[in-house]
């Protein structure tokens, strides 16, 4: 057998600046944990990192760091992070997560927290570029010729220095390509270059982006990779927060329709960041995805639905009007229509429950059938309890299952049934008052109380 030597791709950390407060937010929450499509930007920063598939991830904290670190580890618990204890800028913020990088030998991808929709495919350009220069910087041609973005100063191929907006010559302002702040280069090579960086400038603070300068002083190389200004947006106030939300929105409607889903008005569909919809399903106008939905093929959302932690498998019908909360579990060809309520439970295949139902901490066979109005009354005022209904089980209209309790195979509860013990297999559970016929008791009723309508003119 031959050996051969095969070129090892250079592995590579991320640096994420997670530091700043975000004064324009005008809010006690960092801005790194404003969410955007149901999960804090910091999420959608640290997701878009993933692509290079990273050794390691350091975040960089400092306002509200105990809450920014208690998120990232909720997305990734082995996540490592570096205190800034004061915003000297975002070279001195890089240089706290030198500790972090003692033993790690590649590349380090700078990446802001507040800057979430970095694609994938563009940063496996800066990754190729990577091969071929000391110092990768991502550009962008910007739209608005006044935004305060840093400017690329090159000589049209090699990328000579940034220059910040506050520092920049007219001659330099009138640029149009600037800064993203997403930076590539070895570690080593990055940590050495920012010791020298210092802050006599316009704003007082260590510019990471002095080191291009630097670099090249060393006789270093580095280059530009372009991107669309959407994909570089920064959130830095309110307004920017709701515009980043509009473009997740329109991107992952446009990404839906491409993979093969149906969806009439994809304008009035709303997704979180994590939804899974198969191709082949259908969503109807004004659905709303909060986090943890996956939608099988073949699957209809009708319209006006909610749906939340919830796995909707193949063929199932879903809404008009309906609501699925966390741990849901749709069986295929399920149906749950109009002002129907599920929380954490699962029904079966072909299950049934078309109206005005809530189903909680429930597991319902194959093929049941909720009648109108069924309620699973799983709280006691302290704790939760569990329903379970057995395949082909018939529940009648405005049954109350009191929870604990089950409903076995093909047993049936009779309509206004309160139940309140166990149905075996086969059964028929009557939970409700005898019913007593007076003969015409109505409309001797009526006549009395018309009398005394009059009487009271
Ligand atoms: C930065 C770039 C600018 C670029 C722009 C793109 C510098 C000097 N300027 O400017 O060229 O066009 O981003 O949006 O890098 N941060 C810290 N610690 C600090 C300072 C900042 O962690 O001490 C973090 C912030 O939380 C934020 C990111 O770094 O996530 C960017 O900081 P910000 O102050 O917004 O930089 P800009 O002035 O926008
Ligand atoms: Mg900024």
């Amino acid at each position: 057998m031959s050996s051969h030597i095969t070129a090892q791709d250079t592995s590579t950390a991320l640096i994420i600046l997670a530091a700043g407060k975000g004064s324009r937010m005008k809010s006690d929450l960092p801005k790194m944990l404003h969410k955007v499509a149901g999960a804090p930007l910091l999420w959608h920063a640290m997701r878009a990192g993933q692509s290079l598939a990273p050794k390691k991830t350091v975040i960089v904290t400092g306002f509200g760091a105990d809450a920014v670190t208690a998120s990232a580890q909720t997305y990734e618990p082995n996540v490592e992070t570096a205190l800034q204890s004061e915003q000297l800028g975002t070279g001195h913020a890089v240089l706290q997560a030198k500790q972090a990088f003692t033993r790690f030998d590649g590349d380090a991808l700078v990446l802001y927290a507040d800057t979430p929709f970095v694609q994938p495919e563009t940063l496996q350009t800066m990754a190729e570029a990577r091969k071929l220069h000391d110092i990768v910087v991502l550009g962008f041609e910007v739209f608005d010729p006044n935004a305060r973005y840093g400017r690329l100063v090159t000589d049209g191929e090699a990328l000579l220095e940034i220059v910040e907006f506050k520092d920049a010559t007219p001659a330099q302002r009138a640029i149009t390509l600037c800064n993203s702040g997403v930076v590539m280069a070895d570690n080593a090579t990055l940590f050495s270059i920012l010791e020298d960086v210092t802050n006599d400038n316009a704003a007082g603070e260590y510019y990471l982006t002095d080191i291009v300068a630097i670099a090249r002083t060393r006789g270093l190389s580095a280059t530009v990779v372009e991107c669309s200004e959407a994909e570089t947006l920064g959130v830095n106030s309110r307004a920017e927060l709701a515009r980043a939300e509009a473009e997740f929105q329109n991107r992952t409607r446009t990404s839906v329709l491409d993979s093969g889903v149906t969806m009439q008005a994809p304008d009035t569909v709303h997704f979180a960041w994590d939804t899974v919809i198969e191709s082949g399903a259908e969503i109807e106008p004004y659905v709303v995805f909060a986090p943890g939905v996956t939608v099988e093929t073949g699957a209809s959302i009708r319209a006006f639905s909610h749906l939340e932690g919830a796995h909707v498998r193949s063929d199932a019908v879903v809404g008009p009007y309906a609501r699925l909360r966390p741990g849901a579990d749709l069986g295929q060809k399920s149906r749950v229509g109009n002002f129907v309520e599920i929380k954490n439970a699962t029904l079966g295949t072909g299950a049934k429950a078309n109206h005005l139902t809530y189903v909680g901490d429930a597991s319902v066979g194959a093929h049941a059938n909720l009648g109108a109005g069924t309620v699973t009354c799983n709280y006691d005022g302290f704790n939760k309890h569990k329903t379970e209904i057995g395949e082909n089980a018939f529940i009648g209209s405005s049954t109350m299952l009191v929870a604990p309790v089950s409903v076995g195979n093909g047993a049936m509860t009779a309509s206004g049934s309160v139940i309140t013990r166990n149905v075996n297999p086969g059964d028929l559970a009557l939970a409700r008052s005898q019913q007593v016929n007076k003969q015409g008791l109505a409309t001797r009723l009526f006549e009395k109380l018309r009398k005394i309508k009059e009487n009271n003119k």
